[in-house]
């Protein structure tokens, strides 16, 4: 038995490009440059850290801890106004079928997130039910690229790490799964995950047995 283990944002929705909006109000206020490319940086990383990214590029790592927490929040209010309008068609394309298909052949299916949002994005994508299993970022201590996340995802499953496969967008979550000894699939670009076990573009034509046999077991 496989214990499949997705991240949420970039892997079962596209939440970059709200984190971007939000983010860029916040940077704009405290004058710091904010590109695309910055954004990228911050895919898979905590709030707190995403932040740090931030004020790294500013040259504003000497903000106070009380301070940083205020932006947080003003940025965390942002992003929820944006994801409260999601709408349920903004899953990836192919998500709602693989999720089906996993489910039909019995397997076990885990969210292994770093947000803290994950409950109101599952219910706006009306996805509650597809999960046996939901970990995410109120419910760890260490952010990935540690595993705890999948670990603890795994373990809830009663899955053996190496039986998990994890789907990733994000390097630091790729780092994360190999840490927990688990198998990962990226969702992207080839060339950025390229330290996953396998890559594909999203799940439109994937089925899980597919993803076995051909991505994490063909011959290279
Ligand atoms: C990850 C995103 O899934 O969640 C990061 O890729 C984000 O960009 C992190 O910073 C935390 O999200 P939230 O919703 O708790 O601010
Ligand atoms: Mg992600």
């Amino acid at each position: 038995m496989w214990g499949f283990i997705f991240d949420l944002d970039g892997v079962i929705t596209d939440t970059a490009k709200y984190h971007y909006l939000a983010w860029k109000t916040i940077a704009d206020e405290l004058e710091i440059p904010f590109t695309e490319e910055i954004n990228e940086r911050l895919k898979g990383v905590s709030r707190e850290k995403s932040f740090e990214i931030i004020l790294e590029v500013g040259n504003r790592l000497d903000m106070k801890s009380e301070e940083r927490a205020k932006w947080c929040e003003k940025k965390n209010k942002l992003y929820v106004d944006y994801i409260k309008q999601m709408k349920k068609d903004e899953v990836l394309p192919g998500v709602r079928v693989f999720l089906e298909k996993i489910r039909k052949g019995g397997d076990c299916i885990a969210l292994g997130s770093a947000s803290k949002n994950s409950k109101l994005i599952l219910e706006r994508l009306e996805l509650q039910k597809a999960f046996d299993v939901i970990v995410d970022g109120t419910m760890v201590t260490k952010a990935k690229p540690d595993p705890e996340v999948f670990l603890q995802g795994a373990k809830k499953m009663h899955i053996n790490p190496e039986n998990c496969i994890v789907f990733e967008d994000s390097t630091a979550g790729i780092e994360a799964a190999h840490k927990g000894g688990m198998k990962t699939v990226g969702i992207g670009d080839a060339k950025i995950l390229r330290k996953a076990d396998g890559v594909i573009a999203g799940f439109e034509g994937w089925t899980p047995e597919k993803i076995v046999e051909e991505v994490l077991f063909c011959v290279k």
